[in-house]
């Protein structure tokens, strides 16, 4: 291989992101097992010889068209080592390996990808973090023009960053008519379909397969709790509501589990610990899903709420954690009816709600079918869908 060729193999392959230099590279000093690179703002960060082959972006070890990579790090030895390292004019490190292997790191990924504390201590407190909201939200609802979301991007995303960090949001000067619902969809990603129908009708029917589908009031809870992964976002369209009664209800879900954290640790815990089971049943479907109510992520954080006291089967635990249970599910349920949680909003003809179905826990109260009509459309779509968009959109 000649010297132009070594150059361009080396060449950094981009990953869709851009990678801004806010701090140079100004020293690299090897060590046993690693290089600690040292940064213009002090910070020293140490690479592991490993991590830095099995980073190399070069064009052999990863597919420019996909960016995926196609070196596997068991492909070289783990003692492998730095022959030469340096930094050249560009302020990339350059590393020439032991077996001929060159990779270049341009300083905007590296340090973007440091794993000293200070660096992930960085990006832990950079999370997109949840606004948790309470009663107080009804006042200050995060309100959108569906005809400005439909055609600029920005309002797009401030709608998509509102339903990411609050979990609740209104669209306004929505269209009355049944084809609003997949062109919004579109607008983001695509609809996740169910047994309920790509888009489904929020109607009082006789034949109702679910509570849903009556008038009667229904109580706060998540929709699909019996599916392995409920849907992230759901939207409800409204056609018409003149029935009398009917009106909307929404708690933070994740504000509430975090109140209990805070008053009754040991009920949290149960409700992050037990297992419980939801089920839907007609003459054609029978789900079950078995999952804690809470679930907290990777960090502890609340994650996703589970709740549907409609579609719960009986509980079915060891004798000596019924009653446990028992408290602990009485007081979530008991929080869900407290006013300081509670937003309650009538929802009018040519308004939509989109919030996080796994966070916001919604909920209808009883209406007179006799009054007036009253027809929702509804649909569902992931969150991943919700956090791609965002990303793309953020390039
Ligand atoms: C549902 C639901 C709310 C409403 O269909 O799951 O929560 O306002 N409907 O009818
Ligand atoms: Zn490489
Ligand atoms: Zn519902």
């Amino acid at each position: 291989m000649n010297a132009v060729d070594s150059v361009l193999d080396a060449a950094p392959v981009a990953d869709w992101r851009s990678y801004p230099i806010h701090v140079a590279l100004v020293g690299v000093q090897t060590a046993n097992d690693h290089l600690a690179v040292t940064w213009s703002d002090a910070r020293v960060s140490p690479f592991h010889h490993q991590w830095l082959r099995d980073n190399c972006s070069c064009s052999q070890c990863v597919y420019s068209v996909t960016r995926e990579q196609l070196f596997e790090i068991v492909d070289v030895p783990p003692e492998l080592h730095p022959q030469r390292t340096r930094i050249d004019e560009q302020g990339q490190l350059l590393i020439d390996w032991q077996d001929g292997h060159h990779s270049r790191f341009h300083p905007g990924w590296l340090r973007a990808h440091a794993y000293d504390d200070a660096s992930r201590a960085e990006r832990l407190a950079q999370r997109p973090q949840s606004r948790l909201w309470g009663a107080e939200m009804s006042a200050q609802l995060a309100q959108f023009d569906y005809p400005t979301v439909m055609t600029d991007d920005h309002t797009l995303l401030q709608w998509l960053l509102a339903v990411r960090d609050i979990g609740l949001t209104q669209l306004r000067e929505v269209p009355t008519t049944e084809d609003v619902l997949p062109a919004l969809a579109k607008r983001l990603s695509f609809i996740r379909e169910s047994n309920f129908g790509v888009l489904f009708d929020v109607q009082s029917k006789a034949d109702a397969d679910s509570n849903a589908y009556t008038s009667f009031n229904l109580p706060l809870h998540t929709d699909l709790p019996t599916r392995e992964l409920q849907p992230g976002l759901q939207f409800l369209h409204c056609l018409v509501n003149d029935a009398t009664g009917g009106e909307s209800v929404f708690v933070d879900g994740f504000a509430i589990a975090e109140a209990l954290r805070q008053e009754a640790p040991e009920l949290f815990r149960t409700l992050c610990e037990t297992p419980v089971e939801f089920r839907n049943r007609s003459r054609t479907s029978d789900y079950h899903c078995l999952a804690p109510i809470i679930a907290l992520d990777a960090y502890g954080m609340v994650s996703e709420i589970r709740m549907g006291n409609f579609l719960r089967s009986a509980f079915d635990v060891p004798v000596e954690q019924m009653a446990a249970l028992y408290s602990a599910y009485r007081r979530f349920i008991t929080m869900t009816r407290e006013p300081r949680f509670r937003v309650q909003r009538r929802l009018d003809a040519g308004q939509l709600w989109c919030f996080d179905n796994r966070r916001a826990l919604h909920a209808r109260t009883e209406f007179d079918p006799a009054s007036g009509a009253r027809h929702f459309k509804g649909c569902y779509i992931d969150r991943d869908e919700l956090l791609s968009r965002i990303r793309v959109l953020q390039r």
